[in-house]
């Protein structure tokens, strides 16, 4: 049996890729602390002012002059302004390439102290959320895969069981026991709100016609919260959006209140929540119009709430920019199932 070996970071990510196809959103606040760097050069000038001269002349490229990840080289190069892996990760990238890079970004060699003083600079640039901090456990962690079901976990040194606060988090992205096919919560999520949001597009395709916005908006209904639509029936995996956000919001308080929870377990876990509580939020807010569609007789009032469905189906997906800063984060009205993925895969 093929069986792939990856670290934590790695696999989560993976499995969230497989969950979750869309493209995330941003965030980038400066601001919030970040752990102590394990570069030796961190926070000196010199080592700054060099570590810049070598990063534009051997990272820019692809990576950008402001390390956001927009250079003309490869597409989609890291942000490495949002750079967490700590800083031993951050070596071993440069010198032996990561995923799609090449060792040295194919740019040839560079001495310890160069990669010191890149990273040094980079830090510099660093956002909220970036961590340069090696973890304190220095043993790997390693989980065996095989397409993208975890199949076991060890740490490098000795076989151990599973850490809990992994157990709650697989329970979000790879297998539930009580949602249709026993996958994930994360993943009937998704699957439910895209359900939903083809239903809501068919009942705006005719604003005038009350008969086939109310038939599809009970669609939704059903793929939102299929105990509320009372017929019972209707296209969706009988799961539900609200149900699937619940369950993530719980898995996660899980993980984050497991005594073995990881530094960025806790962490992420807050914003994961927040941004789960908020489809929760807007999963209520289409019941409550979905009752107005089916309970109403005028279809210009009906059509208006059709619509509203569609757009709060979308906030749910790809979250909201509620504050018109050009950035969706996962604070509260923000955040969708973008951001949940995309702090999900920021747990290590
Ligand atoms: C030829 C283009 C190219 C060059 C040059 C390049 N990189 Fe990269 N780098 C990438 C791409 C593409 C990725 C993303 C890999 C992926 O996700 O498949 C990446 C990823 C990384 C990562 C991992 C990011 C993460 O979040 O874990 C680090 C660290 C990194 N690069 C550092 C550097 C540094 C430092 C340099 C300069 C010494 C450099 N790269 C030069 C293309 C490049």
């Amino acid at each position: 049996m093929m069986v792939r070996q990856l670290t934590l970071a790695a696999s989560v990510a993976l499995v969230a890729l497989a969950v979750w196809p869309g493209v995330v959103s941003t965030t980038s606040a400066v601001g919030e602390e970040n752990r102590a760097s394990s570069n030796p050069l961190s926070g000196n000038q010199d080592a700054e002012e060099a570590g810049k001269t070598a990063y534009r002349a051997n990272c820019a490229l692809c990576h950008g002059m402001r390390a956001d990840g927009r250079g003309r080289g490869l597409p989609n190069s890291a942000d490495l302004r949002k750079f967490k892996r700590g800083y031993s990760k951050f070596v071993q990238a440069v010198k032996e390439g990561y995923k799609r890079m090449p060792a040295w970004g194919g740019m040839g060699a560079l001495t310890d102290e160069q990669i010191a003083q890149i990273g040094a600079y980079l830090e510099t640039l660093a956002r909220r959320n970036a961590n340069w901090a090696d973890p304190s456990d220095s043993s790997e962690l390693e989980f065996e895969f095989e397409k993208g079901v975890i199949l076991a976990t060890t740490r490098s040194a000795e076989p151990a069981e599973p850490m809990e606060y992994q157990v709650h988090l697989g329970h979000i992205l790879t297998s539930w026991n009580d949602t249709p096919g026993e996958v994930g919560l994360a993943t009937i999520l998704q699957k439910e709100a895209t359900i939903a949001r083809e239903h809501a597009e068919y009942a705006v395709t005719d604003l005038e016609d009350l008969a086939n916005i109310q038939l599809h908006t009970r669609h939704v209904r059903h793929a939102v919260d299929p105990v509320a639509e009372r017929s019972g029936v209707g296209p969706g995996m009988g799961y539900g959006i609200a149900r699937a956000a619940v369950g993530v919001i719980r898995h996660m308080e899980f993980a984050r209140d497991a005594a073995d929870a990881s530094a960025s377990a806790r962490l992420h876990a807050e914003h994961v929540i927040t941004s789960a509580r908020n489809i929760q939020f807007w999963a209520g807010k289409i019941l409550d119009k979905a009752g107005q569609v089916t309970g109403g007789a005028s279809p210009v009032a009906s059509a208006f709430y059709a619509e509203e469905i569609v757009e709060r189906i979308d906030w749910i997906l790809n979250g909201r920019d509620a504050d018109s800063d050009g950035t969706i984060t996962w604070e509260d009205g923000e955040g969708g199932l973008a951001q949940v993925m995309e702090h999900l895969s920021y747990i290590e």
